[in-house]
């Protein structure tokens, strides 16, 4: 979604300011545009629609050279529209009305249109559509000469959700920073300090992270970090150190992102496997769940909340509970979820999924939880994420930076780590030692089942261009192989534009099979799992009306192989971990068939990486 950089330091802002939102292009945006300081002291701006290449330029067109190496201070952004078109008018910063304050926004001020009218009667003019130049411009209002007041004043009339840097000519010593429900971290460097939407900027400049809480507001100066409430008390935020390496933000040799995640899936796995395994118990040791057996023995359900593929990952979590666990357990998208009124009681543990950890619905659902005294925990990857730190307890994926838009090894290690919490849980409950060790057995081989599909890349990619010129595709399974369908659907749409539809098997017949005609592909989670059969008859049917069929089957199920026009082979394995090695040919496949088609894979179109608003 939108991304904040803010600099205070030595020199050269802008080019600092354009690397760190090249650091950010992974999450989606359609415009960008940079405010800083000159040496006269004068605010100047420059934005684009499009790429930030196209800001660059346009920056190195429009302004001089020395202000590139000599500018200590700036405000940078990428927009996600919301609120009007992608244009150069509606991209942030936006000024207030003098000129002499530039602010930049993530999220959403559901009351603009009130604070607009207001602001209109006393005199001020408006350039664009957007919510948050209606936020610059309430700033400057109460602005008379201390911008830290200024900004707790307009955010005291703000509803909505915000995360903010803000910059003023007459106090260029710092950049106000603030946050409610959007994330805001802020690198605390030698003599410099970086202010980002995303803590993956701050690591080119230092290691040493603060992250503001909802209605914090910091004065960020190079050599100082003063933290407020929106009353002007002040908070003790600690200064945590950041776990990425820079490295892992890199390309690495590969084209894109996307394919350089599914080939580290391996090490994503074993990263979240290490240590978690008790192979003298026959359990799981999850620490970060914080429950002590007779809490475990006590639940009444397991409510998983997420969304998209994290979802996705909580199907999967469905079956591994109620077999291993024996407890009813289900997942809920997280916008229904919230807004449901869902009935929860502290017997309830509600699980939250969310690769990102900033998720806006996810969120919503966890406070909701929280709320009604359910039992919360989180299941994330991003380190000290919203989401995480406001469960308090939870299961970190240590699965990396995510840097493509489509989630690869995030899912991967979501079905690896819910398996282990019901194991954990299943083993405080009625599962045996000896079926307990069966299935961390199967977990701890999840990372070679995963390096034994990879090998396929060549074949797959060889399939791939079989079906590259399809505009429709549907995706079928059963059991755990119907959230797999709807993954492999979703990659396979989100990246190649392709329509893919994922349904359960037996839907078919209840509707969708009047859009199967001759030649449409239809691709059959086939492994052999209970249930397969019922699949098998399902695939039959496809066929029977001209389908193209592309199976995905167990290495050596011959029979199953013998029903596709084409098939990729998946390595056996306990059916609850079939799911992985299942979806980890999808992903091959999709990234394949969009790479045939020429698509900016790392950046599909309309998406954002991290979904901060509703
Ligand atoms: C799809 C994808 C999205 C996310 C969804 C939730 O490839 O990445 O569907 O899974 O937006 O995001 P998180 O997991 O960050 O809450």
């Amino acid at each position: 979604m939108c991304g904040i950089v803010g600099y205070i330091g030595k020199a050269e802002a802008p080019n600092i300011l354009i690397k760190g939102l090249r650091r950010l292009e992974y999450r989606g945006y359609d415009s960008a545009g940079i405010a800083i300081l000159d040496e006269a002291g004068k605010m100047v701006v420059v934005k684009s629609p499009g790429k930030i290449s196209a800001l660059n330029e346009k920056a190195r067109a429009e302004w001089p050279d020395a202000l590139f190496t000599q500018a200590p201070t700036g405000i940078a952004h990428t927009r996600w529209a919301t609120h009007g078109e992608p244009t150069e008018n509606n991209a942030h910063p936006h000024l207030d009305e003098s000129g002499e304050i530039a602010l930049v926004h993530n999220g959403i001020i559901d009351n603009y249109l009130a604070l607009r009218a207001r602001l209109k009667d006393k005199g001020h003019h408006f350039h664009s559509e957007t919510d948050t130049e209606v936020l610059a411009h309430l700033v400057g209002e109460f602005y008379k000469g201390d911008i830290f007041h200024a900004v707790c004043d307009a955010l005291h009339q703000v509803e909505g959700t915000f995360g903010i840097c803000v910059l003023a000519t007459r106090e260029p010593d710092r950049i106000i920073t603030a946050r409610r429900g959007s994330p805001i971290a802020i690198g605390v460097g030698d003599g410099e300090s970086i202010v980002a939407s995303d803590a993956s900027v701050l690591l080119a400049h230092t290691q040493r992270v603060i992250y503001l809480d909802d209605n914090d507001v910091a004065i960020v100066k190079k050599d100082s970090v003063d933290i407020r409430d929106l009353d002007n008390i002040p908070v003790n935020r600690k200064i945590a150190e950041l776990e990425m390496d820079a490295s892992a933000a890199e390309k690495g040799g590969f084209e894109h992102f996307m394919i350089k995640e599914i080939h580290e899936q391996p090490e994503a796995l074993s990263n979240a496997i290490r240590g978690r395994l008790d192979f003298t118990h026959g359990t799981a040791v999850l620490s970060g769940m914080g429950t002590s057996p007779r809490e475990l023995s006590e639940l009444g359900r397991v409510v998983m909340v997420g969304c998209g593929t994290s979802l996705h990952a909580g199907l999967v979590g469905e079956y591994a509970f109620e077999e291993l666990a024996d407890i009813h357990a289900e997942v809920q998208q997280a916008a229904e979820f919230r807004y449901r009124n869902p009935i929860l009681d502290r017997r309830d543990f509600v699980v939250a999924i969310s690769q990102s950890g900033e998720t806006a619905d996810t969120l919503a659902a966890v406070r909701e939880a929280q709320q009604k005294g359910a039992f919360v925990m989180s299941l994330c990857n991003v380190v000290g994420s919203t989401i995480a730190r406001e469960t308090g307890r939870g299961v970190y994926l240590h699965a990396g930076p995510e840097i493509s838009v489509a989630s690869t090894k995030a899912f991967t290690s979501q079905v690896a780590v819910l398996l282990m919490m019901a194991l954990k849980l299943g083993r405080g409950r009625r599962l045996s030692r000896e079926h307990g060790l069966e299935i961390a057995k199967a977990i701890a081989s999840i990372p070679k089942l995963v390096t034994q599909v990879l090998t396929q890349n060549a074949h797959i990619e060889e399939l791939a261009a079989k079906y590259v010129k399809d505009e429709h595709a549907f995706y079928i399974g059963r059991g755990l192989m119907y959230p797999v369908a709807l993954e492999g659907a979703l990659k396979l749409k989100e990246i190649s534009y392709i329509h893919a539809e994922g349904y359960h098997a037996a839907e078919l017949k209840h509707g969708p099979i009047a859009l199967i005609s001759k030649g449409i592909p239809v691709i059959a989670v086939a492994c052999d799992i209970p249930g397969k059969d019922k699949t098998l008859s399902n695939i039959e049917e496809c066929r029977a009306r001209g389908a193209r069929i592309l199976g995905i089957v167990t290495e050596g199920d011959t029979a199953a192989a013998a029903r596709m026009d084409d098939f990729i082979a998946v390595p056996s394995t306990h059916h609850l971990v079939t799911p992985v090695p299942a979806v980890v040919a999808l992903q091959l496949f999709a990234y394949h068939v969009a790479r045939l088609r020429g698509k900016e894979i790392d950046q599909p179109r309309n998406l954002a990486k991290s979904v901060t608003v509703e």
